[in-house]
């Protein structure tokens, strides 16, 4: 019913602003820092008539929050910036998403696909497979996260 599949940076700027930063005055500043980055990869949920209807960016980072909460030795990916359009949600396009991140991520060679995670969605990543490897903290304007993390 949904298809991810990769999409250049410029291309999650709409969504993102749909979907996570509504307060932000336009899609052109719904960038991170590290969009370009070396290694950095961008993926898109599109439903069958085309439409482009979720979000999410990989990058190849540790976390500077936890960085011993994943084996030293083994490689890892960030997911981040993660979201679908409410009036899809509950029917996949999340699950699509996080399936072809992992599948990339470990031909890659990583070991372990991580995100920090928003409370309000514990509960999609744990039906992904992602397991919590943190305590919990919180976000400023954001409310509490866990590190979470699938391995590959
Ligand atoms: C979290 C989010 C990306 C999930 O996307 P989605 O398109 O609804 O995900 P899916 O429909 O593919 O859901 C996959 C599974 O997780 C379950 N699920 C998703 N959200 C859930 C929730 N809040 N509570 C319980 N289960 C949930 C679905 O029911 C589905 O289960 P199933 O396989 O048994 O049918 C979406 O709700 C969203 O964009 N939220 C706002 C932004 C956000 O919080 N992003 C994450 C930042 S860390």
């Amino acid at each position: 019913m949904f298809e991810a599949r990769s999409i250049a940076a410029d291309e999650t700027r709409s969504l993102r602003h749909r979907v996570l930063w509504p307060h932000k005055p336009s899609p052109d500043v719904c960038t991170i820092d590290v969009d370009e980055a070396e290694h950095a990869h961008h993926v898109g949920a599109f439903n069958a008539e085309g439409e482009h209807v979720g979000v999410c960016s990989l990058f190849h980072q540790r976390s500077d929050r936890f960085p011993e909460a994943l084996p030293i030795d083994d490689d890892v990916y960030r997911l981040r910036v993660m979201g679908t359009l409410p009036e899809v949600r509950g029917q996949g396009a999340g699950a699509a998403i996080v399936r072809y991140a992992a599948n990339w991520s470990r031909e890659q060679g990583a070991v372990w696909l991580w995100c920090d995670a928003r409370e309000v969605a514990f509960p999609f990543y744990e039906r992904m497979g992602f397991e919590f490897v943190s305590e919990g903290y919180h976000v400023p304007d954001i409310g509490p996260h866990r590190m979470m993390a699938l391995k590959l």
